[in-house]
């Protein structure tokens, strides 16, 4: 059959609520133009992130309900422990309450002043951890990843004659890890091929290096190899995935996304002394390494989480139905990063409205837009995100999927409100930030209309 469909049906639903042209008005007045600021119950389409916002299969529910709550030694963790180390070989298994917190843990433990940490792409908290070790993050994407219209198939990668340049220039010693991010979260959600991940690790090998994977989207990653890259169409996204993970000496992983949770982490490693050292950082924020601040529930949640994301009518229809708004879009005339992305797609705001300058916030004036035609909420990822640092080199909306959350019909409504958009894009006007924090804007800054 040509039609690939969702490869579950509906237990449970949740009723989203419709709003009027007039309400959406107020709601967007009251929030000062800043979508982080309205309720969730006056979104009609969620597209803001695909962390934690995952529908949870019956069995996942199941496992919930048998959770073993002990303290210490508690059947739920054994059950994660053994799932992950069946799945990525990795000895030493840290369950942590989010990404971010694995993050926090391996860089207060590898990082520090003098310090240098490559990556494809950091994403935002990582580069955060790293700083406030006092290390420095350095990005190191591939050019074609660089650019929008590159059809290049795996426009993740590192690029590695620039990752032996900074080892030449900082000296190996203050390297104490590579990053590599897979998917590419911020370089467009792109994948990293596994001949880009050998090239690496060579490299790394030359230079004594320990390399880390930050595996938020591993699964998606994995099959993007298994559709894109020479020799790989016949193999299992199980092997695939193990041969990623054995490249690598540890990962970080919020399992908010390829987990299919709506909370936790893990921090994945070989070597027995820094997980010694882990072990004990874990315990003294987190929690005891059995829980490590989860409950068993969740444990149990991300143990089979972890499994199901792994089946490849799943991870057909994940990066299908992805696909089909990215290429929509694109026949419609709106211009994406193209190819379209395992988790998101990421439309070109400075293209969409070239009438707005970047200091005017092109991609907030589309966030806002989207939710004022039909109460869909994206996430602009540009100078609002990042403007107050350095000029971001696009200015982007990112309209995330949730995992197994909406149907080709929603997907279809969300393409119907952005052709009225599209057709009235001359009338998007510009934004200035009246209001702003010290720090990471996006979230609660205030806006007005120009
Ligand atoms: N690494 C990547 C590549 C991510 O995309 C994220 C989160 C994290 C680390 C941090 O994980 O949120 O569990 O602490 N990304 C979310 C997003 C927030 O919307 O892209 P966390």
């Amino acid at each position: 059959m040509k039609t690939i469909i969702e490869p579950f049906r509906i237990k449970t639903v949740e009723p989203i609520t419709m709003t009027t042209p007039e309400e959406r008005e107020r709601y967007l007045r009251e929030a000062s133009f800043n979508t982080f600021l309205i309720k969730a119950r006056h979104v009609l389409i969620d597209l803001l992130t695909d962390s934690g916002t995952g529908a949870m299969s019956a069995e996942q529910w199941a496992g919930i309900m048998r959770a073993d709550e002990s303290y210490a030694g508690a059947e739920s963790f054994f059950r994660f422990e053994s799932k992950l180390q069946e799945i990525t070989g990795f000895a030493h298994i840290l369950p942590t309450h989010q990404g971010r917190a694995s993050e926090r843990i391996l860089f207060e433990l590898v990082g520090g002043e003098g310090k240098v940490v490559p990556n494809n792409t950091h994403f935002d908290t990582t580069l955060a951890n790293i700083e406030h070790s006092g290390a420095r993050a350095v990005n190191l994407p591939v050019a074609e990843g660089k650019n929008p219209r590159s059809q290049y198939p795996f426009k993740g990668n590192m690029d590695v004659e620039g990752l032996e340049r900074l080892i030449a220039e900082v000296g190996a010693k203050n390297i104490p890890v590579v990053m590599v991010t897979v998917t590419n979260n911020s370089g467009g959600g792109q994948p990293v091929s596994l001949e880009n991940l050998r090239a690496v690790r060579r490299v790394c090998d030359r230079h004594g290096l320990p390399l880390f994977l930050d595996a938020c989207r591993f699964a998606e990653n994995a099959y993007f190899i298994k559709l894109r890259e020479e020799g790989q169409q016949d193999r299992s996204v199980r092997d695939i995935v193990r041969d990623m993970f054995d490249l690598a000496d540890g990962a970080t992983i919020s399992a908010k996304k390829d987990g299919i949770v709506n909370m936790g982490g893990v921090l994945l490693m070989r070597d027995e002394t820094l997980f010694q050292r882990a072990t004990n950082l874990l315990i003294l924020t987190e929690g005891y390494i059995t829980y490590g601040g989860l409950s068993g529930r969740d444990l149990e949640a991300m143990a089979q989480g972890f499994e199901e994301v792994l089946h490849e009518d799943y991870l057909q229809y994940r990066i299908r139905s992805t696909a089909y708004l990215g290429e929509r879009l694109v026949r419609m005339g709106v211009q994406i990063i193209e190819p379209p992305g395992g988790h998101a797609i990421y439309v070109d705001a400075g293209a969409f409205c070239p009438h707005i300058p970047a200091e005017q916030f092109p991609g907030q004036s589309v966030v806002c837009g989207l939710y004022r035609e039909g109460g869909i909420r994206a996430c602009e990822i540009g100078s609002v995100m990042f403007g107050k640092h350095a000029k971001p080199a696009m200015e982007l909306v990112r309209l995330a999927i949730p995992r197994r959350v909406y149907t080709q019909s929603h997907i279809d409504y969300v393409l119907e409100v952005f052709e009225s958009l599209f057709a009235k894009r001359n009338t998007l006007r510009g934004m200035r930030i009246v209001e702003e924090p010290p720090a990471l804007r996006h979230f609660t800054a205030k806006f007005a209309e120009i």
